[in-house]
This record gives C-alpha cells, structure tokens and sequence, in this order.
C-alpha cells in the first residue's frame, strides 16, 4: 500500500500539462492546452488540458481525469503503478504503509508483468556485457554490424544464452512464478516442458511511450541458422504487436520538437538512423501499420516521412499501406533509398552527414512519388494511363483536408500533363462514392445534461421534457457550487454557504450529486474556503469525473461556442445570486410535483376513507407551496 503522504505529495507535484505532454503534443488556446484526443480517434482537437485545474478532459468521447488518471488509463496500469510512474517523474520517495516484503503474486497482473519484463531485460543485458558467452558472440556481432557501446545501452540490447533453462532458472530463483513467465511469454510451453522462448540471440527490447520494456524482439546472429531471423514477444495483457512502434520512447521528444516522423521497417534501421544522429524514426517493424500505431504517431506530428529500401519489391504493395495514413490526415512524404540498400546499411555506408544530407534531398510529396512510379514504364499505352490516374486520384480523394487536396490535384495536374479540370470532376466523382459507401446513420448523440448547461446558458426556458428532470436540477446546484461556490455574493456571504442552506433539506437523488454536497459540507464546516481539487482529485472516479465535466463543460470551451452562437458566457457570474436562486425554485418545485404525483397514486389506489382524508390535506398542502413556489419563480423570471 502506498502512504496517503505519498499519493498526496505527487497529486501536488504532478503538472497536468508536463504528464500529459509526454503522450501527446499539446498547443496552447486560450486558458486550455488542447490535443488530439489520445483515446479515442479524431481529427479536430477536442481533448483539453486544463493547467489551471489540473484535469483533463475530452469533449468527443468520456476521457477525463486527473494526472493520476491519465497515466492510469493511457498506460492501462493500476492507480499504484501511475502513482508510482509519477513518483520517479518527480523525484518523490515512495513510502509504503505496509513494508513487509512484497507478494509479487498479490499485485495487479500487468504491474507484476511490467516488473518481470524490466527483470528480463536486465538479465539479457548482463548476459551481453558479463557473460562469456554474450561478449564472444551476441557483443561481437553487434560490434560487426557497428552498434556503439552507447547504442547498445541506449536501447537495452541484450543477449539470450544459447540454453533451454536460461533465463528460466534465474527468473525462478526470484520468485516468478512459471504462470506468470508464461503469460510474459518468456517461457514457452510444450508438451509438458517449458523453456526459454529466446536462445542464442540477440535481444532487442520494445518500450511502451514511458518507457517501460513491454515485449523483446530476438535476432539470430548466425547468417547460416535456418531459424526465422526474428522471433518477437507474442501478444500479453502489457503488448499488442500492432498498437506499438518500435523506438517511440526514444524518438517521442524529437518527433514533437521537429514536427515531423520518420518511419523505417525494422529494428536496426532505428538504431542505425540514432547513430547518423537522426531520433525522430520509429519502425513498424515489417508489417504495414495498423490504425492504431498511425493514431500514435499522429498524437505528436501529422507529418510522416517514410524510408523506402531502393528495391522493396513490396513497395506497390506497400503503397496501399500509406493510403491509410493519408486517410487519417497525415501528411505523408517518402524516401526512395539507392537500390539495395535499407535505412541502415545506407547510413552505415556512407556516414550520418552524407545521410542526413541524402534525406533532405530525396525527400519528395507522396502523391508525386506515387505518380512518377505509376507512370514509369505507361508509356502511350492510354488504357493503362486512365488506370494508373485513377488509382492516383483515389489516394488525392481520401485526404479530409480540401486545402491539402486542392494544391496535390495542382501538382498531379502538372506531372500528368492532364488539366486540372479533367483531375478535378474524377476526384469529385471519386469522393462522392467514397462519402456514399461510408455514409450511416446520422448518430446524434443526446446528452440532457450539457444540454440543459447550454440552453441555461443562453439563458432560455427550456420547453423539452428532460430539461426539467430532478437530475439536472441537482447537478446544476451542485455545477453552481463547484464553480463559484467561494464567490461572494451581494450581501458578502459566499455563494456556498448560500447554497448549502437553502439545499439543507431538499433531499438529493442522485448518489454522486449527494456525495459531492456532503463532502463540500464536510469541507466547509471545518472553516476553510472548498478547494475543488478535493473534487478532481477524489479517489471516487465517478466523483472525479462529474467534477471535472461540471467545470469543464461547456464552459471551457466558451471560445468555440461564442463563435458558433454568437453567446455571451462571461455573464454567469455577473448574475450567480438569481441564478442560484431560480435554479433552486425550480428544483424543488419539481420535488413538488413528484411528492403531488405520489400522492395521487396512493389516492387512486387507497380507498379506506379516513387515509384518504389525510391524503387530500397532504394534496392540498403541496399544491399551496407549488403555487408558492411558482409565484417567486414567476418573479424571478419576469423580474
Ligand atoms: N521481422 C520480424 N520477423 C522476421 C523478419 C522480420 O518480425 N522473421 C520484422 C522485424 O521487425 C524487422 C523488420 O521486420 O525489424 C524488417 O525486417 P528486415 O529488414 O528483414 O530486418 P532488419 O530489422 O532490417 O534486420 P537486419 O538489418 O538485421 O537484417
Ligand atoms: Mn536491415
């Protein structure tokens, strides 16, 4: 268990901005950083980071949270390993409350795997740089293929003894149980004997964004092996082949500070572009890149060069696989390599300068580079040539962005020699049966209660049925409270003490609206002013996250709205008193009518005489304090 100390000193500690920062590229706009939301995917920034709260929130999907949540879901690690993962961030010793040894068994499945894979990972470079056989054979041959010492631990490169009970025997000596190597997929099982899966080769360690190992990838270093050249990590609870790159950790700083990516294939075109002094390269390691790994690296750049080996004979084949990059709205670059060479054995070749050199001459426009291969070798031939534009157009057609298609249908225009006329009617032609096949349902997603934040906002009555929920009375209090509750009004008593009087007998609904109001009573009682990070940094997500989307919500964005409705939204304060006081009218008259429905009922379904009397005194009462109630309200509204 962690000490609350602890947890408390990193919630101090943690900058919302700099956690969040590490996964994603943010840019400043008005008192919010926004992104790219990195949960789910999209294309016009609706992920805010709110500096100033200390939160995060997505106005397109559900994400929100504090620091902690963050790491906690882009990781998908416990709340102790984000705390922990914050902890060495910011430098804060970790106290744990009970500190008897710990059962390794007992802990969260993925914390204990992420141990057990840096454990591997120390393991293998040891046997590299310690063992005889690891010098002599797995150091040697790195030194062969011109891998510095400083690359080597730059990357955590290792070597796996050529034995079947290696690293088994060791991981056992410390306690690891065989499940959870297995599940590691460290050892493999077979026919009632287990092993080690990596023997004899060279290991390539593959990091998540923060760092942590995740899975190996493991090189034979005998040319004549008839061995597969890679054997790779199968898929756990901590790796999925295709939601990852390899050299991200690495690369991630550079790629956000250039603005740009490169993308190679394999392990050792990664390492070879960090020797020639180029870190912002990662590499999808042979396989094309899957939607997940194109929103990673478009979470940092929308810019992505990719390094073509000069005689890939895959490179039509792979063609198709950057179609989807530009279907995502990346801009995508490539790179011819001379013929016969890859990314590394290029820059081993000729040096970093020349290299570095060669990539900024060759670099050349996707639909250019598609072009000119298609059209190499058409000749006259007319059919091939309407073929070979047509496939053109297609990749022009999924760029979303009008602008970007504008100017490439241009540059196709000039490199076909075909009016830009004729390009334009086939694209539109292309698009229009793009948009048909892709077309559904309008999904209009309905959510009465930023609904109602809205219209209350415009300052409208809301004619709709929802609106008028007892629900969106309670949060609208407590939205109220939470915003403004330390703001004075008229008479100089804060807004809270108002609140939390007039709210002290209306019995509250819904649980997490009542919570939150008893803590806040809690918190006031002991005399100081309600911090609403008490709120956003609650253990309780549910508390958490309704804070969060109660401050957050709509107002945060007020810029977009402003524009759009043409609204004013800085007015709520100016009128906190009678807004609180209408909203509060308007909760209990609700209370009213449910208490007089109730009673209805009861009337209808109760015939003995006497319980029918106090039924109607009941009845009669309620609807005096209605038309109480409605009387102010009516005053308020007009007034
Ligand atoms: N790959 C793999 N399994 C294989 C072969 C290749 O997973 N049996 C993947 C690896 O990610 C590899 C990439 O495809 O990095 C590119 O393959 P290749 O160019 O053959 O390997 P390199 O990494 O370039 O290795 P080397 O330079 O040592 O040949
Ligand atoms: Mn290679």
């Amino acid at each position: 268990m962690l000490s609350p100390e602890t947890i408390q000193a990193v919630q101090q500690a943690a900058l919302i901005e700099e956690v969040v920062g590490d996964f994603v590229t943010l840019k400043k706009r008005g008192q919010n950083l926004w992104a790219c939301c990195p949960f789910h995917h999209e294309r016009t920034p609706s992920f805010a980071v709110s500096p100033g709260k200390g939160f995060y929130k997505c106005f397109g999907c559900d994400a929100a949270g504090d620091a902690i949540a963050f790491v906690k879901a882009i990781e998908g690690i416990s709340f102790v390993e984000a705390v922990k993962y914050l902890a060495q961030k910011y430098g804060i010793p970790i106290q744990e409350t009970e500190d008897e040894h710990q059962d390794i068994a007992a802990q969260h499945e993925k914390d204990s795997l992420y141990i057990l894979m840096k454990l591997a990972q120390t393991y293998y470079a040891d046997t590299l740089w310690q063992h005889a056989e690891g010098q002599r054979i797995g150091y040697t041959y790195l030194q062969e293929r011109g891998i510095t010492d400083e690359f080597i631990n730059q990357f955590g490169l290792g070597y796996s003894l050529d034995t079947w009970q290696g690293f088994h025997t060791y991981a056992q000596q410390q306690g690891y149980s065989d499940e959870l190597l297995e599940k590691a997929g460290l050892i493999v099982h077979n026919q009632e004997k287990l092993y080690d899966r990596f023997r004899g080769r060279v290991i390539f360690p593959i990091h998540n964004l923060s760092g942590k190992v995740i899975a190996f990838a493991a090189r034979r270093v005998k040319a004549s092996d008839d061995q597969p050249k890679y054997i790779n990590s199968p898929d756990t609870p901590i790796y999925h082949k295709g939601d990852v790159l390899y050299g991200i950790y690495q690369a991630k700083q550079k790629i956000k500070e250039l603005d740009s990516c490169l993308l190679v294939e394999g392990y050792t075109d990664v390492i070879a572009l960090h020797m020639a002094g180029i870190q912002n390269v990662v590499a999808s390691s042979g396989t094309a890149l899957t939607d997940a790994q194109i929103q990673l690296i478009s979470r940092f750049t929308k810019h992505v060069t990719v390094l073509f080996d000069g005689d890939t004979a895959g490179i039509q084949a792979a063609l198709r696989g950057i179609d989807k990059i530009l279907e995502k709205g990346l801009h995508v670059k490539v790179i011819l390599l001379p013929d016969g060479e890859d990314p590394d054995s290029y820059a081993k070749k000729v040096g970093g300068l020349a290299f570095q050199n060669y990539l900024q001459q060759q670099v050349q426009d996707f639909i250019t580079f598609k072009t000119k291969l298609l059209m190499k070798g058409v000749g006259e031939d007319l059919t091939r040539k309407a073929t070979v534009i047509k496939d053109i157009l297609q990749s022009v057609a999924l760029i979303p962005d009008v602008v970007s298609r504008a100017l490439l249908l241009q540059q196709t225009s000039k490199l076909l020699h075909i009016d830009e006329s004729v390009l334009l009617a086939e694209l539109n032609q292309l698009i229009f049966k793009q948009e048909k096949e892709s077309r559904r349902p309008h999904k209009l997603v309905h959510n009465p209660v930023k609904e109602l934040q809205l219209t209350a906002k415009r300052g409208e009555l809301m004619p709709l049925n929802w609106a008028t929920t007892i629900e969106a009375y309670e949060q609208e209090s407590i939205r109220l409270l939470l915003n403004y509750g330390s703001m004075p009004l008229e008479d100089g008593t804060p807004l809270s003490t108002y609140l939390l009087r007039e709210l002290a007998d209306v019995p509250f609904q819904h649980l997490v609206y009542k919570e939150i109001l008893n803590i806040y009573e809690q918190h006031s009682l002991q005399g100081q002013p309600v911090n609403i990070h008490v709120f956003i940094q609650h253990p309780d997500e549910k508390i958490q996250k309704t804070a969060i989307d109660l401050t957050a919500s709509p107002y945060e964005i007020s810029e977009k709205w402003e524009e759009r409705y043409q609204i004013n939204v800085s007015k709520e304060e100016d009128n906190l008193h009678r807004t609180a006081y209408k909203n509060i009218l308007r909760l209990k008259l609700r209370l009213i009518h449910q208490l007089i429905e109730e009673n209805n009922k009861l009337l209808k379904d109760n015939p003995d005489v006497e319980e029918e009397d106090k039924l109607l005194q009941v009845y009669a009462a309620l609807k005096q304090s209605e038309t109480a109630i409605a009387q102010q309200l009516g005053m308020v509204i007009v007034g």
